[in-house]
């Protein structure tokens, strides 16, 4: 059996600014790969697009992991698949859940975002130095407690209407995201399982990217994550965004 990176070691906070802050100082003291911080509760969680990440102390799971991949810095990106993968199998495998995700960033329920993915990256000259991959994820508490997060976002505890064991879910995401860390180490894109989860393949879509709004059909997905638009016969290729799946006249997240 090899030894595992993601969890080697794993450090606990009761309360924290934001988990990849204290991710990112580990790394610029030198700390090896596979460092978790985990926190209670994030003063300053962040989210993408400079969103805050705000959850009820001690109710979910919010973790940062601190990686060192021999990946080309244009293949970063690769480990935002990576990370929806290792949620959503976790969600399946321990839950019986079906959920998908939402290019580029978001695992969803019943179409409604249950975690998100930031992932903050640190160069030196043209060589990766670390990733930090701050992890997400709403547990035990309602949205409904949150009316105007509640048309969009969900929690475990909504979806499965009963509470969950946080840390056995923890001990198996930690499994997950290691296994799947190991192979898009070795090369692999994990391409086919990330396609087989996107919920929005096919479907016409609308992306805001940097103040701009794009439309067009989400055609595919290539090895680096990077999403291709099909707009008439030309494709233009993203790799950030905020999608907005659009339904006939009705607009989903
Ligand atoms: C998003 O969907 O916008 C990404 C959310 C990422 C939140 C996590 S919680 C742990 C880690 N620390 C942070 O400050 N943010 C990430």
């Amino acid at each position: 059996m090899r030894e595992r990176i993601i969890g080697r070691k794993i450090l606990r906070y009761a309360q924290v600014q934001s988990t990849n802050d204290l991710a990112r100082d580990a790394a610029d003291n030198g700390e090896p790969e596979g460092l978790v911080i985990t926190a209670q509760e994030q003063l300053a969680g962040r989210g993408r697009m400079g969103r805050q990440w705000i959850v009820p102390r001690g109710t979910s799971l919010q973790f940062s992991v601190l990686l060192r991949p021999p990946l080309a810095p244009q293949h970063v990106t690769r480990l935002i698949p990576m990370a929806g993968l290792g949620i959503a199998n976790t969600l399946e495998r321990e839950l019986n859940l079906q959920p998908t995700l939402k290019w580029p960033n978001d695992v969803l329920l019943d179409g409604k975002k249950v975690a998100g993915i930031l992932t903050e990256s640190s160069m030196q000259g043209d060589a990766l130095t670390y990733v930090i991959l701050g992890i997400g994820l709403n547990v035990n508490y309602t949205m409904r407690a949150y009316p105007e997060l509640a048309p969009f976002a969900t929690t475990l505890q909504d979806v499965l209407g009963r509470a969950v064991d946080v840390s056995a879910l923890e001990a198996h995401l930690f499994r997950e995201l290691d296994d799947l860390y190991v192979r898009v180490c070795d090369g692999e894109t994990l391409l086919d399982d990330y396609r087989a989860r996107l919920a929005m393949l096919g479907k016409p879509i609308r992306v805001m990217e940097r103040g701009e709004i794009l439309q067009g059909i989400a055609e595919d997905v290539d090895a680096d994550g990077a999403l291709i638009l099909k707009q008439g016969d030309a494709r233009v290729k993203l790799f950030a965004g905020d999608v907005t799946i659009l339904q006939g006249n009705k607009e989903a997240i």
